[in-house]
């Protein structure tokens, strides 16, 4: 079984695709990871973003398991992440392992933001979540200041709409719900009720293929 969750950043999709992953015994994938390490390396490196042909190559030798979570969360590789992910040959160079691991037994979760319209089309079911651009600010403005408590919620705010319009108004498969994707606006609920929300949404999907 497959599972294609998308939304934008801050949404919630990764805690809930955690949760209905081990719900279900999928296995589990945040496809914004590997954009991340993308960037991280390049960053690392001391190369450009803008460098293309640098990121090409970079994507091409991704190891998917050696992922640093830790290491790749944070604002910095966020942002960078949406940078080199407009290009066409980074996206083409990630596809296929993307491919291969939602092929794995026992089946996969996967989340982005293109899963279920370029990366698993056919997947058994779709989810979009997404949640007003003020409450998703608001969730990662509480989160990071913890660290950084003179951080200002106006900041946060421009970051969530400028990453928005970057990855909603690239050409190379945009954030955008794929036609047949069940969508969840979590800008009311908690976790614990927007995940019974979607495990709602994902077995009326199922129930209806039987
Ligand atoms: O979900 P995230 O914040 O970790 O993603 C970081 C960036 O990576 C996001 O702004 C756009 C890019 N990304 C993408 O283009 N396609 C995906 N499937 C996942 C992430």
């Amino acid at each position: 079984m497959i599972i294609a969750v998308d939304g934008p950043a801050a949404s919630g999709k990764g805690t809930l695709s955690k949760r209905i992953a081990a719900h279900y015994g999928l296995n589990h994938l945040d496809t914004g990871l590997l954009y991340r390490a993308v960037a991280r390396t390049l960053l690392d490196q001391g190369e450009a973003l803008t460098d293309e042909a640098a990121a090409v190559a970079v994507a091409r030798a991704l190891d998917f398991r050696a992922l640093d979570e830790a290491r790749l969360r944070g604002a910095e590789a966020g942002e960078a992440a949406s940078v080199i992910s407009v290009y066409p040959g980074v996206r083409e160079a990630l596809l296929q392992g993307q491919r291969e691991f939602a092929a794995q037994n026992p089946g996969a979760v996967l989340d982005g933001r293109d899963i279920g319209t370029v990366i698993c089309p056919d997947a058994d079911a779709k989810l979009f979540v997404t949640a007003s651009t003020e409450e998703r600010a608001k969730r990662r403005w509480l989160e990071l200041q913890k660290s950084n408590p003179e951080l200002l919620f106006e900041t946060i705010l421009a970051d969530v709409r400028k990453r928005d319009e970057r990855d909603s108004g690239r050409l190379a498969a945009p954030l955008k719900r794929a036609e047949d994707a069940r969508l969840l606006d979590t800008t009311k609920l908690g976790i614990e009720a927007a995940f019974q929300m979607a495990l709602g949404l994902i077995e009326a999907e199922l129930a209806g293929k039987k």
